[in-house]
């Protein structure tokens, strides 16, 4: 078999066999497969398309590239939830701890910022003391002792995908919904959880820009994870506009903190609430209105806020600050951007959001820089809201008064107020199961 009649073949349409993608797959991972050959397949995989039989095959084999996690040492279902990405997405450190208080056991793994969206692990992080690195042992024995651990990604689990996707990344290779799919998939069954709840993220600060295409990603998500004995759904959730009002590391745990506490904005309780109700039904704990119930209570009665408190504290981050968000640190400057005139915010880009954020400090642009956990902003008026000429739109925060001028340039990028009130956007277009696509 040669790498050349592989590109090849999907270069003029073709359909890879399993022996194909695993050939290309692996010789990739063992070094045999040069970047450049595998960037022209990644790029004909752009162009063509694959079959859904192929993407399993693809995810199939990436999944296998690294560790596959066993989890049969913890007791009980085992529930685990990935969002394709987002701005202020805060939600896991939220829907995690209801869901565990609610009995179903969460062994986590998450990710970090890429590009102009946050990442859990971040998030975590900024709680001064939390390690996101536990041994497999101390993993498991957290997770069976007191119900939840959220960990960052092994660099063992789908080996296959962090390369690809570092490729990608550089490769303009990064849109495209098979390659999506096998890419979220791969990590999801190999991090071993029963059930899996998916939010798939749609509008102009995701990856997919459209309903259809998100729709049709998460159709091929919930089938691959179906076909390998999962208990898989998900919900296409609104990115028109961050969820909240805080981006940034110690500014968005500080709002999660607060909807656990039964203070949270309503779009971030709402999405939460939904979600969690989700995957609690996945895990078999009831009917939808039974699960979304538990959810409620959990957080009315501070059990979910208590465990998340636990699991903190296990990890060995200082739960004072999750008490009293004054005690975080503080970012050693604040500055207004206000509107020049009035009317309605009728546009406001979610991906220039992002990369203001990321431009104060609270992301990467580099994989190795450092992140300023207080840096960041938050929103006083979003999307459809009004503002009068010279209100405060946002607050940035920032230790360097130099990166307020380009992060305020970048942010009114996406931006525009009228005259016009714009339509309304749901926060959840549609929840896609095995059995098909219900849509809000
Ligand atoms: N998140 C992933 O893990 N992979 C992708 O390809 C896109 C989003």
């Amino acid at each position: 078999m040669r790498m050349y009649d592989i590109i090849a073949k999907k270069r003029d349409g073709g359909t890879l066999t399993r022996d194909e993608i695993a050939f290309a797959v692996n010789g990739y991972v063992a070094g045999s497969v040069p970047d450049y050959q595998m960037s022209a397949l990644l790029m004909a995989i752009y162009l063509r398309g694959m079959t859904d039989e192929e993407t399993a095959q693809l995810t199939d084999v990436m999944a296998h590239s690294g560790d596959m996690v066993d989890l049969s040492a913890i007791s009980g279902v085992k529930a685990d939830k990935h969002s394709t990405g987002g701005v202020g997405d805060k939600t896991t450190l939220v829907i995690a701890p209801i869901v565990a208080a609610c009995g179903v056991k969460i062994a986590k793994m998450s990710g970090r910022g890429l590009g102009h969206t946050g990442g859990t692990i971040d998030k975590m992080e900024s709680v001064p003391g939390t390690r996101t690195a536990l041994t497999q042992e101390e993993f498991f024995r957290q997770v069976n002792d007191i119900g939840i651990a959220v960990i960052g990604q092994s660099g063992k689990i789908a080996v296959a995908d962090k390369k690809m996707y570092a490729l990608r990344d550089v490769t303009a290779t990064v849109g495209c919904i098979p390659l999506i799919a096998s890419s979220i998939m791969s990590k999801k069954l190999a991090a071993g959880s029963d059930a899996i709840l998916l939010d798939v993220t749609v509008g102009s600060g995701a990856f997919m820009k459209n309903l259809d295409d998100a729709i049709e990603l998460a159709r091929l998500m919930v089938s691959i994870g179906t076909a390998h004995g999962r208990k898989v759904a998900a919900l296409i959730t609104d990115m028109d506009t961050p969820l909240g009002h805080n981006i940034g590391n110690s500014l968005e745990v500080a709002e999660s903190m607060a909807v656990l506490k039964g203070e949270g904005p309503a779009d971030l309780t709402e999405v939460c609430l939904q979600l969690a109700s989700n995957m609690l039904y996945l895990a078999g704990k009831g009917d939808m209105p039974q699960c979304r119930a538990m959810a409620e209570h959990v957080i009315a009665d501070g059990s979910a806020f208590d465990l998340c408190c636990r699991m903190f504290a296990a990890q060995g981050g200082d739960t004072e600050v999750l008490r009293d968000s004054e005690k975080f640190r503080k970012a050693k400057y604040s500055y207004s951007v206000c509107a020049k005139s009035a009317g309605y915010i009728t546009a406001n880009d979610v991906e220039c959001i992002g990369n203001a954020s990321v431009m104060l400090g609270a992301g990467r642009a580099k994989k190795e820089d450092p992140i300023d956990f207080a840096a960041g902003i938050v929103m006083h008026k979003k999307l459809g809201e009004t503002v009068e000429a010279g209100e405060p739109i946002c607050t940035f925060y920032a230790d360097d008064p130099a990166l307020f001028a380009p992060a305020e340039q970048m942010y009114r990028s996406g931006l525009m107020i009228g005259p016009d009130c714009p339509p309304a956007m749901p926060l959840i277009y549609a929840r896609v199961t095995k059995d098909g696509v219900e849509r809000f």
